[in-house]
C-alpha cells in the first residue's frame, strides 16, 4: 500500500484534543494541507472508533494511537477492531513480546484484509530515561539505545511493519535494520520552534533526512499562531527529500 511504502516522510498531525468538536476544528482548518491525522487515548477514549470511521469518511488515513498491552488473543481483537473501522496504523507496546505483536499483525490484517493497517511498536517512551527503564523493568546498566535496538527485534521479529522511537534513536535503527522497519517519529518541531515539554526534539526535514517514514506533528502545528501557514511549511521542508 502506497502509504506505508512512499520513501517520503509522511506528515500526521496529532489530534490532542477532548472530544470530536476538538478535532472537527483542527481538521476543519488544515483542509487538504493534511490527509493524516493521529487519534490517541483521550480522544478515541472520548469518542470511540466512531472517531476513525468519521476520519475516513473525510478521506483521511488515520494512526490509532492505543499503544495496546495485553495477552495476544485480547490484543488481536483489538487490532481487528480498529482495522475495521479503517485504521492505516495502530500502536502496541513492544514490550509485549514478538508473540504479542504477531498476533496484532494477524488481528490487523482480519480486520483490513487489504493488508492497510500497519502495526507500530513502541520501543522507550521518550518520558523515560535509563534510569526510569532500569527501575520499571528490574535491570541495571541499561542504555536507552541499545533497548530500543533489543525492543525494535522483537518487532521485527513478530512481522510488525515498524516502530515508535525518537529521533536520535533513528540512525542506529537503521543501521540495524535498514528498510525493514519503517521509523515513526514524534518530537518534531519547525526550525526556531517553542520545544514545550519535549527533551529531544527535531525538525521536520531532519528527521525526514534520518530515515523517518512518518513524523508525529502536534502543537508544531496545532499550537502554531498560523496553524495553515505552519502545515504549509512542514510539507515544504518535506517536499524532494526522499
Ligand atoms: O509535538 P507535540 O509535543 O505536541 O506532540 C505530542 C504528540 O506526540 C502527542 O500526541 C504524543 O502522544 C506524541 N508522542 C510523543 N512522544 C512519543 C510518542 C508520541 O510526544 N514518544
Amino acid at each position: 500500500m502506497a502509504l506505508l511504502t512512499a520513501s517520503a516522510a509522511i506528515p500526521i498531525v496529532a489530534l490532542d484534543v477532548p472530544d470530536r468538536a476538538g478535532a472537527e476544528a483542527v481538521v476543519r482548518r488544515l483542509g487538504d494541507a493534511c490527509g493524516f491525522y493521529k487519534v490517541g487515548l483521550e480522544l478515541f477514549s472520548a469518542e470511540g472508533p466512531a472517531i476513525v470511521s468519521w476520519l475516513r469518511g473525510l478521506g483521511k488515513e488515520v494512526f490509532v494511537d492505543l499503544k495496546l498491552h495485553d495477552i495476544p488473543n485480547t490484543v488481536r481483537g483489538a487490532a481487528r477492531s480498529v482495522a475495521r473501522h479503517g485504521a492505516a496504523l495502530l500502536t502496541v507496546h513492544a514490550s509485549g513480546g514478538r508473540e504479542m505483536i504477531a498476533a496484532a499483525v494477524e488481528g490487523a490484517r482480519e480486520g483490513r484484509p487489504d493488508g492497510g493497517c500497519g502495526i507500530l511498536g513502541v520501543t522507550i517512551l521518550t518520558s523515560m530515561d535509563a534510569t526510569g527503564v532500569e527501575s520499571a523493568w528490574g535491570r541495571t546498566g541499561v542504555t536507552v539505545q541499545d533497548e530500543v535496538l533489543r525492543l525494535a527485534g522483537l518487532v521485527a521479529e513478530g512481522q510488525g511493519t515498524g516502530i515508535v522511537c525518537s529521533g536520535h534513536e533513528a540512525d542506529a535503527v537503521r543501521g540495524k535494520f535498514g528498510g525493514r522497519l519503517g521509523l515513526l517519529i514524534p518530537g518534531i518541531r519547525l526550525p526556531g520552534g517553542e520545544a514545550h515539554d519535549q527533551r529531544r526534539v527535531m525538525t521536520p526535514a531532519a528527521a525526514a533526512e534520518a530515515g523517518a517514514r512518518w513524523l508525529i506533528l502536534g502543537r508544531a502545528v496545532t499550537a502554531a499562531a498560523d496553524p495553515v501557514a505552519a502545515m504549509a511549511e512542514v510539507n515544504q521542508s518535506l517536499a524532494g527529500i526522499s
